[in-house]
């Protein structure tokens, strides 16, 4: 499976949920997540992401982002269609500590 990391965190670019070919990405307030059992590992949405936000959980410690992105996946509702990105989306891409900001 791939995962969203946190510098999805207050961008949320959505230039991944276009190319999904099996609909698996969940909008919280601030950021997306990916269901990992629905997921088919094509790869397709990694280097659409401008935040690079995006990584395959079989890199050295994904093990707690495929945790974070399961438990939101099953509590927010799915998103098909590209939207505007959040405000001042350019100025978060890349700030340390984002995950203490994800909003629930
Ligand atoms: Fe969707 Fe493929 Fe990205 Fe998985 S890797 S979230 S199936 S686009
Ligand atoms: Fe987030 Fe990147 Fe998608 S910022 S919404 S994972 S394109």
């Amino acid at each position: 499976t791939y995962v969203v990391t946190d510098n999805c965190i207050n961008c949320k670019f959505t230039d991944c949920v276009e190319v999904c070919p099996v609909d698996c990405f969940y909008e919280g307030e601030n950021t997306l997540v990916i269901h990992p059992d629905e997921c088919i590992d094509c790869g397709v949405c990694e280097p659409e992401c401008p935040a690079d936000a995006i990584r395959p959980d079989t890199e050295d410690g994904a093990e707690p982002w495929v945790e974070m992105n399961r438990r939101y996946a099953e509590q927010w509702p799915v998103i098909t269609e590209k939207k505007d990105p959040m405000p001042n989306a350019d100025d978060w891409n890349g700030k340390e500590g984002k995950l203490d900001l994800l909003s629930e």
